[in-house]
């Protein structure tokens, strides 16, 4: 007792709480959980009361406490700030780490109140500060660190003009280094710089997650072009990721990938040039020993789609705003994609399931009779259409809906595998504690040092060009390699997630009876992955390919009636899985029986 007494005083005299070796974090418990959060649009402009046409700005209008559901209007700060109280309250010690993808200043839409550069960093850090207030230890010294890492990323709105963002370093990728200073690990920084992307160790040796800058494959960025030319950021980024990859799989360890703008590819829809898209669907499919999931914001509807390594090339429209109906359009074009999905012959998945249980590899060579013989070569020739018994011929990109009410605020929490990685040393790196005056005392404004040495080698090597850019396939998995956590249940495979809501709807109405002076915000579950429509296990690919198909069946229905009361109106028999797709795209806000 006494000896394990004098340790621990002789270990804290001699270290210190700052001269702490980095290796001495204390271990971790894992909970299996993550946070993914995504565009809270906050405006200090918002003022209750007024009109949803003048962004919730002025003139007379229903813009509410929490903000103006199912409009444009950007968030009030109280919006904000309850749900970071609902999140420190609810969530905090249940999460392993944040994934925050983006567009964290206010849109530029009041031409009589335009943004400005400095308007943007301000929102920014005034976020940043949410988590590091949240999740920092040791407040006390100028040294602190993170108990859960957040992981932030680019988002379209979150630099000047909008949408566009040059090659780097710039004052961009400069200022938000520092803004991001408690979550970009120290050995990332001078990449960050370079191009604004970055990894983190959020189980160190084992998980990383990818923060990807997409605003060099957003095709409405004009100031870059694609993936193609080696003198393009994008070409540059995405020979950062399969070299990131590349060592990931060396290691044995698996990433996350993430980003703002998703790289939607259908028929109604592109986000990403197409030259990025193409070389993204591509390594993504030769890393997908690597790659866990793939997790975006930007488009603010909940949905999700596939990429098929097999194809290449359906062009369509980037344009910006989407409404309503171009929205449901789009989901309808996913819809029309799953429709032309293989399908399975009858009763095929749950038969595989139970052969892959069973220990046994699903064996097609079997001696048998005729008749079977005949049902065994057509489950081979759909197993080889979809890429064996995972389903590796295609990738799964998830997207969260914002937290801004264009709908009803909304959050997502992911449950992964940590069946053997329960506990991990402390992963996160210490960071300076900025406060926020010397945050403030550093504006966009200040002219820059030009003759940067990191800007000087980069014009060197932009100078000797010429050379064709080579297109370089990276290698697949080996192929004794077993399939990846993307494809079959195990350590850091998602299993499924819970969406959440906040109806500031019926939260006002409890205002206005309420008399409340400082009124609460409570988020509540809007459905699991797992419920009785959806029904899924786990959220591998082939789950996801189970789900696109029931979606797409033109007379598909859940098993059970739970859900009867929202399905009661209609009016002709129609797919129910396809109805609840659409109602949770729009987070349960649209009446969607006016969409058609
Ligand atoms: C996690 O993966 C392991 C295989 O590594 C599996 O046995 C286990 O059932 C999975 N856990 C859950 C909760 O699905
Ligand atoms: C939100 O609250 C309003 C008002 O109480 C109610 O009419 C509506 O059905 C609720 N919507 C959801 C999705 O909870
Ligand atoms: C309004 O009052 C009711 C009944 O006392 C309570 O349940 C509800 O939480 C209150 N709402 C708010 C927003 O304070």
């Amino acid at each position: 007792m006494l000896s394990i007494f004098l340790l621990g005083f002789c270990a804290y005299a001699l270290a210190g709480p700052l001269q702490q070796p980095l290796t001495d974090f204390p271990s971790r418990q894992l909970h299996g959980r993550f946070l993914h959060i995504t565009d809270f649009h906050p405006d200090r402009l918002y003022k209750q009361g007024t009109s949803i046409d003048r962004s919730c700005h002025r003139g007379k209008g229903p813009s509410g406490y929490f903000g103006a559901e199912g409009t444009d209007c950007d968030a009030p700060l109280s919006l904000i700030d309850e749900t970071f109280r609902w999140i420190e309250d609810n969530l905090k010690d249940e999460i392993d780490f944040v994934i925050w993808t983006g567009d964290s200043a206010r849109h530029d839409n009041d031409e009589r109140l335009p943004r400005t550069a400095d308007e943007i960093l301000d929102l920014n850090t005034y976020l940043s500060q949410k988590w590091v207030s949240m999740f920092s230890e040791n407040r006390a010294s100028s040294i602190a660190k993170l108990s859960v890492p957040v992981i932030p990323t680019f988002g379209n709105n979150d630099i000047m003009p909008h949408n566009i963002f040059d090659e780097g370093p710039n004052k961009w990728t400069k200022r938000f280094s520092e803004i991001w200073n408690a979550f970009i690990p120290e050995d990332q920084r001078h990449t960050f710089v370079l191009g604004g992307w970055f990894t983190t160790e959020v189980v160190p040796g084992r998980l990383a997650v990818i923060s990807l800058n997409t605003m060099y494959f957003f095709d409405s960025n004009s100031a870059v072009d694609g993936c193609k030319a080696k003198s393009e950021p994008g070409y540059e980024h995405m020979e950062w990721l399969r070299a990131q990859l590349k060592i990931l799989r060396s290691r044995n360890m698996k990433a996350i990938l993430m980003g703002h703008v998703p790289p939607a590819h259908s028929s109604e829809k592109q986000n990403w040039d197409e030259t990025c898209w193409q070389k993204y669907a591509l390594w993504v499919h030769q890393y997908r020993d690597v790659v866990v999931g793939t997790l975006y914001g930007h488009m603010n509807i909940d949905h999700f789609f596939m990429q098929d390594s097999h194809e290449v090339g359906i062009a369509a429209s980037a344009d910006e705003q989407m409404s309503i109906n171009s929205k449901s359009d789009y989901l309808e074009s996913l819809r029309s994609q799953w429709s032309s999905l293989p399908s399975p012959p009858a009763g095929f998945f749950e038969e595989l399931d139970s052969e892959l249980e069973a220990g046994g590899v699903f064996d097609t060579t079997v001696k048998k009779g005729k008749k079977e013989k005949k049902k065994e070569k057509k489950k081979q020739k759909f197993l080889d259409k979809i890429g064996g018994p995972w389903a590796e011929r295609y990738s799964v990109s998830l997207v969260s809906p914002s937290l801004v009410p264009n709908y009803f605020p909304s959050l997502r929490v992911v449950d992964y595998n940590i069946s053997g990685v329960e506990v991990t040393n402390q992963p996160v790196s210490w960071y300076e504690a900025h406060t926020a005056s010397d945050l403030d005392s550093t504006s966009l404004d200040t002219p820059e040092a030009s003759e940067d040495p990191v800007e000087i080698e980069k014009k060197k090597k932009k100078g000797k060009k010429g050379k064709k850019p080579d297109f370089k396939v990276p290698d697949g998995p080996s192929s004794t390699a077993p399939p990846g956590p993307a494809y079959s249940n195990q350590p850091f495979t998602f299993l499924g997630y819970t969406q959440y809501y906040a109806n500031i709807t019926r939260i006002q109405e409890e205002i206005d009876e309420n008399q409340t002076e400082d009124p609460r915000l409570n988020f509540e579950v809007e459905y699991t992955t797992n419920d009785d429509v959806y029904q899924m296990k786990d959220l591998t690919v082939r789950s996801f390919f189970q789900l696109a198909g029931r979606i797409a069946d033109e007379d598909a229905q859940p098993d059970t009636s739970s859900t009867a009361d929202w399905f009661a109106k209609k009016k002709k028999p129609m797919n129910m899985i396809w109805r609840a797709f659409l109602r949770r795209a729009f987070v349960g806000y649209e009446d969607i029986d006016h969409l058609d």
